[in-house]
Parts: structure tokens; C-alpha cells; sequence
């Protein structure tokens, strides 16, 4: 099972939920079974580590698995079984790249999986406060739980 999540900059929000998952997964023996990445629709940054900000925010936290910034490839629409976009502009992007009708059902919307917050989007925290970055990680705790979840029920 593979697993990519996918902002637009791939500084942030999805760098901070494949490095939440891939400490989820560590806790519950499942990281040999689902491989993690993450995705940019844009390729602004590609190359980059984490916003500083955010690898910031992450380290506190303990979590530093994440990999610098690349930008969606046409393979990864083979490649990845599920493809969480963060918010619905993500989704949208990703549903119009899409090279062929039958992976549309892979792409996701993380907020689809969250149990504790009513956010209905990840919120771009780029322009805002350490708090807008603290809260995308309480959201990715939130929705990598449900993702396991959801996995662990289908496997
Ligand atoms: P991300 O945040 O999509 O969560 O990585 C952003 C990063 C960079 C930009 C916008 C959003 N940017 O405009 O460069």
C-alpha cells in the first residue's frame, strides 16, 4: 500500500503529514507495509527542505521523517494507491492532471479522515503565525489516525 499526500509547494502541509504518518505507522509496526512520500502540485520549491517554519514546528514534536520537496508526476497516478490532496484546490488540480479516469478514485481529501476537528480543508499556513503550523500538525495527528484506521479496517 502506498500512500502520497500532496499540497501545493510540498513545504508544509503535506511534509508535515507524510512525517506524522511515517511516525504513526513506526508505533503501530506498519511501516514496512505502507509506504509514505508526499507532493507538490506546484514545483516552486522543488528540491527544498521543509519550510523552516515547519521542520521547526515537526521537530518539537518529534518527528523529522520528511524528504525534500518534488513536484506530482504523471507515475505517481500509478504508482500510489492513495492520493490525500490538503485542501480543495489540491483536489481539484490533482483531479485535472489525473492521466487516466481510473486512478480519479485514489485522490482524497485528508479532511475526509479527521475524527477530532470539523476543518473541512488543511489551511495553507505559508502567510501565517506559528500557530496556523501548530495546528497543521494537530490536524495531520487527527487525519493520519483516521487513515490508519481506514487501512487497518480494509487490509
Ligand atoms: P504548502 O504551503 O502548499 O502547504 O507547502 C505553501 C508553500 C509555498 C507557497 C504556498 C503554499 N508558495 O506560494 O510559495
Amino acid at each position: 500500500m502506498r500512500v502520497l499526500f500532496v499540497c501545493l509547494g510540498n513545504i508544509c502541509r503535506s511534509p508535515a503529514g507524510e512525517a506524522v504518518m511515517k511516525s504513526l505507522l513506526r508505533q503501530h509496526a506498519l511501516d514496512q507495509s505502507i509506504i509514505v512520500d508526499s507532493a507538490g502540485t506546484a514545483d516552486y520549491h522543488s528540491g527544498e527542505e521543509p519550510d523552516t517554519r515547519m521542520r521547526q514546528a515537526l521537530s518539537e514534536r518529534g518527528y523529522t521523517d520528511w524528504s525534500p520537496a518534488r513536484q506530482v508526476q504523471n507515475q505517481d497516478f500509478e504508482d500510489f494507491d492513495w492520493i490525500i490532496a490538503m485542501d480543495q484546490q489540491n483536489l481539484r488540480q490533482l483531479q485535472s492532471i489525473c492521466p487516466d479516469n481510473r486512478h480519479l478514485k485514489k485522490i482524497r481529501l485528508a479532511s475526509d479522515f479527521l475524527s477530532r476537528h470539523p476543518h473541512k480543508e488543511i489551511p495553507d499556513p505559508y502567510y501565517g503565525t506559528k500557530d496556523d503550523f501548530e495546528l497543521v500538525i494537530q490536524l495531520a495527528e487527527d487525519f493520519c489516525q483516521g487513515i490508519i484506521q481506514t487501512l487497518k479496517a480494509i487490509k
